[in-house]
């Protein structure tokens, strides 16, 4: 399926085994924004939004992100309208446990009940038996954290989950999961001028899970020109948002980042950071004064 005539691919970003049995290329794709404005109903531009899935797989991307609540249900439909039949190689990692009012608006909601019925959606519309990786979006405060993971746990022995994931959580959050369902990966805000999350991202490369930061770009922020990161991205003919990507990749062996855009030009401007090489003096240099 990999175009061999593109000159970039997601492989140059090396490889990572999620849960310790699924290989993945480190340079995935966020599919958030192939949705309408405020994450809320159809694409502007749906054949675009087509043409950048298909897209993905010929760049090499075998780790796609998505969720139930993108749309809702439209970027999960959008996936399987495009790619199914996958691939054998290629992993869609999708979240439950939010509900959407509205444009914008997200709410947790971590009853088992919802959880349960989250992932029977998401099965279906995927059209998958299983989902390699199913992430649980948010820990909702207001139910016993015992019980949101024990339905994962429930949801995984069931053989409708292969690994679960967990998303915008601390250290001792992940180690009160992991006494009840193991935990593969975990899925925190995180780029360049945003490391609140580094005891955490050190703490997975400790513990072998996959780290995957949402917001790579910080909303496109750091692909623009005439940002902190414009100086040596010049010196390399790249592009920022190039730099902050490979940036990533370079700072923890089981960072994956999924860039998320709703266009082809970028997604290929995305993939091809894998194939950026900087001097690690470089990358020091960007991790010390960007922040
Ligand atoms: N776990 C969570 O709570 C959570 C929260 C948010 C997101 N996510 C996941 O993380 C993924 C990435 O996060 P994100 O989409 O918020 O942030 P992001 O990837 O940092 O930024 C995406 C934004 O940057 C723009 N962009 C992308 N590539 C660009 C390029 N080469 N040049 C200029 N602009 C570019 C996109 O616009 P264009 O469409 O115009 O390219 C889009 O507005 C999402 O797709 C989603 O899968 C997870």
């Amino acid at each position: 399926m990999t175009d061999q005539n593109t000159r970039f691919n997601a492989a140059a970003a090396g490889t990572f085994e999620l849960g310790g049995d699924l290989p993945v290329n480190r340079m995935g794709f966020g599919a958030m924004r192939i949705t309408g404005e405020g994450i809320w109903g159809e694409p502007e531009n749906p054949e675009e939004a087509h043409r950048v899935l298909q897209r993905t797989l010929e760049l090499g991307i075998n780790l796609i992100d998505t969720a139930d609540s993108y749309g809702p249900e439209v970027s999960e439909r959008l996936i399987a309208e495009t790619l199914y039949p996958y691939p054998k190689d290629l992993m869609i990692a999708t979240k439950g446990g939010f509900v959407r009012p509205g444009p914008g608006r997200w709410e947790p909601d971590g009853r088992p009940e919802h959880l349960r019925e989250a992932c029977e959606g998401s099965l279906m519309r995927l059209k998958v038996d299983w989902i390699e990786l199913y992430q649980l979006h948010r820990i909702d405060t207001r139910v016993p954290p015992e019980e949101q993971m024990g339905t994962l746990a429930e949801l995984r022995e069931e053989g409708k989950i292969r690994h679960v994931g967990l998303s915008e959580v601390g250290v001792e959050e992940i180690e009160q999961a992991r006494e009840i369902v193991p935990i593969a990966s975990v899925q925190n805000r995180y780029n360049l001028t945003d490391r609140g999350s580094e005891d955490v991202l050190d703490f997975c490369e400790r513990e072998g899970m996959g780290f995957i930061p949402w917001f790579p770009l910080a909303t496109g922020n750091l692909a623009r020109p005439g940002g902190p990161l414009d100086e040596m991205a010049t010196r390399h003919n790249a592009t920022s948002g190039q730099v902050a990507l490979a940036w990533l990749l370079w700072r923890s062996p089981v960072m994956l980042p999924i860039p998320g855009t709703s266009s082809v030009e970028h997604l290929e401007e995305n993939v091809a950071a894998a194939s950026l090489k900087l001097e690690d003096a470089e990358f020091e240099e960007l991790a010390g004064g960007a922040r």
